[in-house]
């Protein structure tokens, strides 16, 4: 057998170490933004309420990073619904930022995202609340995903706050509809129904505050993540519904014919990216150490929304991805690490950390209804995680995707097509965007072709 120290070695001399995503350039990089983009920061800090939106990979996050640069660390509050997300542009979740109520506990009904006075001086009170105060803008990173119940609270808390003080806040939100949606449980689908008859599927610009929030729209088109002309074509083409099958036909004959090794995995669903870390995981030498997750009250657990598996099973020399953040700092939810030893009489899993290097000890995490480890094996992901990350190489699953944005955001991940495995037919999958969104976008067109002719004539 091999000595774990050998096992280790092997994984860090793997070709090109690309199971990470490709890390953003630095901020104060030499990179300039393109003409549109400029465009689009100046409107951003015109100091208006907008929307910047565009296709994946055409510099949105980038634009926000340099916004981000150009304001004290105070003034702006960096958001976005998932960790990962807002670990791209050094933010917090929006439910963090805004201390919106767990979903563990299902939606949260227009009466939930009442602030009357004792709510506001319950939060008024908080630390929280202070960097709200402080800030004059708020940014929501990947706002596709947030469901219009959570935006419903977050733009209820900044009325308060403006009514309350006279405070008014910036709001720039930013991201592409046709890329994920926001996700509504099977088990809270009627709750919704009930609560949101009007927006089935809970998209923030079909909601009252979006409409009268009276926000600006600004577009960017050029991708910068394919450099490609070709493969970014394809890539718009499939964001667009792919109506001629050519997209995809693209993509598939010019993609990888064999699945890459040592790069992460996107599969649609959380079952199957269970199936490729297990199959992966005992590809690895020696037996697995289980960690059975602490459920103290099982009659209070939705286990849909448990972030951690029932059993958590690891070896030395599994790649895994951190899912809180550690108070000392030494790990953000998100950051990926080797496991270099388990040892489960003392409940330590001890893992370097590939962005420092740092050999650190993780202990199990308390979370409100369940105790385990706060890890999770990487060797693959679902794509709701990925949404927002450039991958430099990626095997994609997506036979089970239920949702066309689900498919572009997969398809569009990888630099270059040729470092691109696509496991299973495109011809067979749902490239079809949600009516809802393309009207959206269509409205917004014309709105911008209004405005410049406003703008020629005056
Ligand atoms: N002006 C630029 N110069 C050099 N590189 C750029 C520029 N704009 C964007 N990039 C690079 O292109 C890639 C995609 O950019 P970014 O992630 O900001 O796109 P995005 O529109 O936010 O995509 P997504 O919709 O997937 O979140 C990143 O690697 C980024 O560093
Ligand atoms: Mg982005």
């Amino acid at each position: 057998m091999k000595k774990f120290s050998e096992i280790v070695k092997e994984y860090e001399e793997r070709e090109n170490r690309i199971v990470s995503p490709v890390p953003d350039i630095p901020i104060d990089a030499d990179a300039g933004l393109n003409d549109e983009q400029a465009a689009a920061l100046k409107t951003l800090q015109s100091g208006t309420d907008c929307f910047l939106s565009g296709s994946a990979g055409s510099g949105k996050s980038f634009v926000l990073r340099r916004f981000i640069a150009g304001r004290s660390e105070q003034s702006v509050l960096v958001t976005a619904p998932t960790k990962i997300a807002a670990h791209h542009l050094r933010g917090k979740t929006l439910h963090s930022v805004f201390s919106v109520p767990y979903e563990e506990d299902g939606i949260l009904t227009p009466q939930d995202c009442a602030f009357d006075d004792a709510r506001w001086e319950a939060l008024s009170q908080g630390v929280k609340y202070q960097r709200i105060h402080d800030c004059d803008t708020v940014i929501i990173d990947e706002i596709s995903m947030v469901r219009a119940d959570v935006f419903k609270w977050v733009v209820s808390y900044l009325r308060a706050e403006e009514a309350r003080t006279g405070h008014h806040i910036q709001l720039i939100l930013c991201g592409d509809f046709l890329q994920v949606p926001p996700v509504i449980c099977t088990e809270d689908k009627e709750a919704w129904r009930r609560s949101y008859p009007d927006n089935p599927d809970g998209f923030v610009f079909l909601s009252p505050e979006w409409r009268d929030l009276n926000i600006q729209t600004v577009e960017i088109r050029q991708n910068m993540r394919q450099k490609d002309k070709e493969h970014a074509e394809a890539l718009e083409q499939i964001r667009c519904g792919d109506p001629n099958g050519e997209g995809r036909k693209w993509i598939q004959a010019h993609s990888a014919r064999e699945p890459i090794a040592n790069v992460s995995t996107l599969c649609a669903t959380k079952e199957e990216v269970d199936c490729i870390n297990n199959a992966e995981l005992d590809k690895l030498p020696g037996d697995s150490v289980d960690f059975e997750t602490y459920i103290p009250e099982p009659a209070k657990l939705r286990e849909r929304k448990m972030l951690v598996g029932r059993v958590l099973r690891l070896k030395p020399g599994a790649p895994v991805i951190t899912l809180v953040n550690d108070r000392e700092g030494r790990f953000h939810n998100g950051s990926r690490g080797v496991v270099v030893s388990i040892d489960p009489d003392k409940d330590i899993v001890r893992v370097r950390m590939d962005e420092t290097g740092q050999v650190i000890d993780i202990l199990p995490y308390e979370w409100r209804t369940y105790t385990q480890f706060p890890l999770a094996l990487a060797w693959a992901l679902t794509v709701h995680k990925a949404q927002g990350m450039t991958c430099k190489a990626v095997n994609i699953y997506a036979r089970r995707a239920w949702e066309a944005g689900q498919i572009y955001v997969s398809l569009s991940r990888g630099q270059e097509i040729c470092s691109m495995y696509i496991d299973g037919d495109l011809s067979l999958l749902n490239f079809e965007p949600n009516p809802s969104v393309v009207e959206f976008y269509e409205r917004e067109a014309r709105k911008a072709e209004k405005l410049a002719k406003a703008n020629a004539a005056s």
